[in-house]
């Protein structure tokens, strides 16, 4: 082929449109972290409008919008809630990992599990936790690998486990229990191999959590901010990594809100870089990141 032919062809091949970034105006990122509070309870505080600009200009150009005016419309026109629920799934920061905060998982093993035998034998309920802010599922799959490692797989406190996200995006992802090997960060040991199941063919690269792991962990949509809907009582609560996004007030009504579903003796759980410091709450800390209610397992 000349040279000539090359440039002809090339002109003749269409020309690929690159949309121009989405840039809001002040009161529109008003409304915007107006609205993400209200709803969700996020802090889109000063410094956040680069981040708003290129998740929301995304979801605009996928879904067609050609103004923040149209989108507009279209979220207060939306009565079935689908709006909100794609907003927050490209507003949220859903970055986990396997084994996140390893100390958490220690102390599954060397204090809760323990504690859950005797209890047991005394003929307490069986234990329950709770990953409240669960995002695509490495959280509550670390603790059901984990607890099935630790107690066996015939032990009858084998925990049940609840996993909830304010985002169907990442609740889809959880559901399927599939991870790329790069996921687990430092490699798979033998131990954690035998609770997943490797990918072949086009799967290759991809391991699957096994049906009596994903079959100990409940995913459920729950929105932290809101009324809980009736859960029922806990031993353990994760819930880190969110509070982080919420202002004070949010953070204390939320903490509140988990402690009323622990019972008594049960263990609260929030990310180490974040603190119950100025909050009021009736749990007493027990270590950095873990917080006790008060009173004896029933
Ligand atoms: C950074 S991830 C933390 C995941 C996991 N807990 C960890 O520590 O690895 C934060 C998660 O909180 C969820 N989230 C944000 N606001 C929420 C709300 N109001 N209610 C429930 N979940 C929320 C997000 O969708 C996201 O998946």
């Amino acid at each position: 082929m000349s040279g000539m032919e090359q440039r002809s062809t090339l002109s003749e091949s269409p020309i690929p449109v690159i949309s121009p970034p989405i840039e809001l105006t002040a009161k529109e990122f008003a409304f915007v972290a107006t609205l993400a509070r209200e709803e969700f309870g996020l802090e889109l505080g000063t410094g956040k409008e680069q981040l708003v600009n290129s998740r929301l200009g995304n979801l605009m150009r996928q879904r067609g919008f050609k103004s923040f005016g149209d989108y507009y419309r279209h979220l207060q026109s939306d009565r079935t809630g689908d709006a909100l629920v794609e907003l927050i799934d490209v507003l949220t920061t859903n970055h986990t990992s396997f084994f996140r905060e390893q100390a958490h998982f220690d102390f599954l093993t060397q204090r809760i599990f323990p504690e859950q035998i005797l209890a047991e034998q005394k003929g307490h309920a069986p234990l329950r936790i709770w990953s409240a802010a669960s995002s695509t599922g490495e959280e509550p799959y670390t603790i059901a690998l984990t607890a099935r490692e630790y107690l066996g797989p015939q032990s009858p406190s084998l925990p049940s486990i609840l996993a909830t996200d304010i985002s169907t995006r990442v609740l889809e992802t959880a559901r399927k229990g599939m991870y790329k090997a790069d996921r687990f960060q430092g490699g798979i040991p033998p131990w954690l191999k035998k609770h997943l199941l490797r990918g072949e063919g086009r799967w290759d690269g991809w391991y699957r959590m096994r049906p009596e792991i994903l079959g100990m962990v409940d995913f459920r949509r729950l929105n932290l901010i809101e009324p809980l809907p009736d859960v029922g009582r806990f031993t353990v609560i994760f819930c880190r990594n969110v509070m982080i996004y919420f202002s004070r007030a949010t953070q204390e009504h939320v903490v509140n809100n988990l402690a009323a579903c622990l019972e008594p003796g049960g263990y609260l759980f929030v990310g180490h870089s974040e603190s119950l410091t100025g909050i009021e709450h009736p749990l007493q800390q027990v270590q950095p990141a873990i917080y006790r209610k008060r009173g004896a397992k029933k």
